[in-house]
């Protein structure tokens, strides 16, 4: 029997517009648990279907008797188990790719800003967690933190009817190809880093303080060390602050990525110091981060909360200097895979050919 697919945007479309879809989920529990797709159902059937198991999916049903899209971690378990559905009759379609491919699904959610000046887009990398940003005004526009392919920014400027001028990252990432090198050539755009000696491709640097226009808004540059050393955030308008990995909705940045243990050491207190300049801005000051462990639902939601809530939601925002030293180092998740090859293409302003090996699984940035 011929398993008809779907693509990763072809579903993204689906689950964006709310089409009345069932994602069938046919992995082990251990790779679910790690990722999955927002909404999807679970059945841990891989090894039944692997041995071929006669029962296996026998009594599942759609939720709304309408499509089911069946899901694996590559896309071929899960042709299995929709040929097993459509034996009996579903309209069942399997992910081409599977979650490998899902990896650069993505979707969009505006953050509300007052008055008609300057729109805040944010784009998520739904299944890896990767959050960036169009930031337009005047017809200008600036991205932050680009983890998606280039073509994805400038079909979303143009429907804003905006031009991409400038592209900021806060930091040099170890979770993800970073896409700003090469959407800076692709739209001319000035191509601004935060200063340091660990890249080996020309870019504009910035310090604490400078200011990088945006149409008629302003973004100001926050050296906050302590993820990294040249991590920075950037302040816009003095109201919405991206933290990059510096600071999440509910945890802080890790400090000891690409770092011995000494170097670890140092960088939680310097991430503690940076961590307290936040806290002082205005406590309704919004927080748009560069990530988020959880697979972002097709909502329309934006991830961001204001500094208060933050602060109520993250305790290590209210440790003292050496107990909130002593928790992170102490808390840290384990480390993300493949992070030194990522970084080292970041450090050379590199993509591969195809990043979906390099970037699979979940983001593992944040200390709670
Ligand atoms: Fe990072």
């Amino acid at each position: 029997m011929t398993v008809p697919i779907i693509s990763r945007e072809e579903l993204r479309h689906l689950l964006e517009r709310g089409a009345p879809i069932t994602v069938l989920d046919v992995r082990p529990a251990a790779q679910r648990a790690e990722w999955c797709i927002p909404g999807s159902v679970h059945v841990d059937a891989y090894d039944a279907l692997r041995r071929g198991d006669p029962t296996v999916l026998a009594n599942f049903h759609s939720i709304n008797g309408g499509r089911v899209v069946t899901v694996c971690a590559a896309g071929k378990t899960s042709m299995l188990a929709a040929e097993r559905l459509r034996a009996r009759g579903l309209d069942a379609v399997s992910l081409e790719g599977g979650m490998r491919a899902w990896s650069l699904a993505w979707n969009t959610a505006v953050v509300p800003c007052p008055g008609n000046t300057t729109r805040i887009v944010q784009l998520r990398r739904t299944g890896k967690g990767c959050v960036s940003y169009l930031i337009g005004s005047g017809g200008d526009a600036v991205v932050v933190d680009a983890s998606l392919e280039p073509q994805v920014y400038q079909r979303v400027a143009v429907e804003h009817g905006w031009r991409i001028r400038t592209v900021l990252e806060t930091h040099v990432h170890a979770d993800h190809v970073s896409r700003a090198r090469a959407l800076a050539v692709v739209t001319e755009a000035r191509l601004c880093l935060p200063m340091t000696d660990r890249v080996s491709f020309a870019y504009e640097p910035l310090k604490d303080g400078d200011i990088v226009p945006v149409g008629s808004a302003s973004t100001r540059v926050l050296h906050t060390p302590g993820h990294t050393p040249e991590s920075v955030c950037y302040l816009l308008n003095d109201r919405f602050l991206f933290t990059g990995d510096t600071l999440f909705l509910t945890a802080v940045g890790r400090p000891d990525l690409e770092a011995s243990a000494e170097q670890a050491h140092r960088r939680a207190h310097l991430l503690h110091a940076s961590l307290q300049r936040l806290v002082a801005l205005p406590p309704d000051t919004v927080v748009l981060p560069a990530h988020t462990s959880e697979p972002v639902a097709f909502n329309g939601q934006a991830i961001s909360a204001t500094l208060r809530v933050v602060q109520e939601r993250t305790s290590l925002l209210r440790e003292n200097e050496e107990t909130f030293v002593r928790q992170i180092l102490t808390r840290l998740p384990p480390t993300p895979p493949k992070h030194h090859r990522i970084v080292a293409l970041n450090e050379a302003g590199m993509l591969p050919d195809d990043p979906t090996d390099l970037e699979a699984g979940a983001n593992r940035c944040a200390v709670a």
